[in-house]
């Protein structure tokens, strides 16, 4: 992928065009989380189909409706992705990572990535956030894969604090400022499409995973690569496999995401709008 870069930098300078603010957070707006660009002021939107590079050609005739999103929250130059790709709709780990990597280059200090989970932890509830702490990579595919290029990043990022201490600190407290209830835990990312079987829960629960889903890891492999710090955030929508007595459906999944959106907006609100000074650290 010895392009990659220059693909990057052209979209880049794309988006750059009709955007002339340098977005400081970048957020990944998962399942049901897409309430969130709404809250934005003076946004902007830029289509995927219109960046150059971001829908692989071999896709380039999908219907895609997503979008980059830029605005402000209060002071704060953020930019938005409303959807992402995932390894079950058959895009490769880097065309997976791409969008974010975008992101990456305009500039941001930070990335919070927003997701729905299936509650491993016996202790979660339905509608419980959860920020991660880290997380299990069962895709066993990676975006770095292919990639030595040090204008991108390092060939082997380190991966021990992928999801920012101090961010989740922050994130804690403003949950707490505001009243909500958030819960800690490690996140297994999996491919898809079907959802685990109860023995594969058990299996994930033995290695020490809180939650399970089918996406972010390669969001947060790529961003750590980029050197861009990481907070992660998980709305349970559903007892894992072999937990509760109940199939898991997608309708649940989205049905919960709605009931839980004035919580989970809310929370991404303030947590961004309380990033601000984590922000504003050049050190990186
Ligand atoms: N498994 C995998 N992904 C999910 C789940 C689940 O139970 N719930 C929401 N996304």
């Amino acid at each position: 992928m010895a392009e990659l870069y220059e693909q990057l930098q052209e979209s880049v300078e794309y988006i750059r065009g009709g955007v002339p603010e340098r977005p400081k957070a970048g957020v990944i707006l998962g399942t049901g989380w897409q309430d969130f660009a709404g809250e934005l002021s003076s946004p902007i939107t830029v289509r995927y189909a219109d960046i150059p590079h971001l829908l692989p050609k071999h896709r380039a005739n999908d219907k895609n409706d997503g979008a980059l999103i830029t605005g402000r929250l209060g002071e704060i130059p953020v930019a938005c992705l409303s959807e992402r790709f995932h390894l079950y709709e058959g895009f490769s780990a880097q065309e997976v990572a791409y969008p974010v990597r975008i992101l990456c280059r305009l500039g941001i200090k930070a990335l919070f990535v927003t997701n729905a989970a299936g509650g491993i932890n016996r202790g979660f509830s339905i509608g419980d956030l959860m920020l991660i702490t880290d997380h299990i990579n069962m895709t066993m595919q990676n975006p770095l894969i292919g990639i030595d290029d040090d204008r991108i990043g390092k060939r082997f990022p380190d991966m021990t604090r992928a999801y920012d201490p101090a961010l989740i600190k922050m994130a804690e407290n403003a949950a707490r400022s505001i009243g909500v209830k958030v819960e800690k835990g490690v996140y297994a990312g999996v491919c898809g499409p079907s959802f685990e079987t109860p023995a594969e829960i058990a299996m994930l629960r033995t290695l020490g995973a809180d939650a399970v889903g089918m996406s972010t890891v390669m969001d947060v492999i790529a961003a750590r690569q980029m050197n861009v710090k990481v907070c992660g955030l998980s709305c349970i929508t559903n007892k894992a496999a072999g937990i509760g007595p109940q199939e898991i459906s997608e309708t649940e999944v989205y049905s919960v995401m709605k009931e839980v959106r004035t919580k989970t907006v809310g929370l991404l609100k303030t947590i961004i709008a309380s990033s601000e000074k984590l922000l504003d650290d050049e050190s990186q």
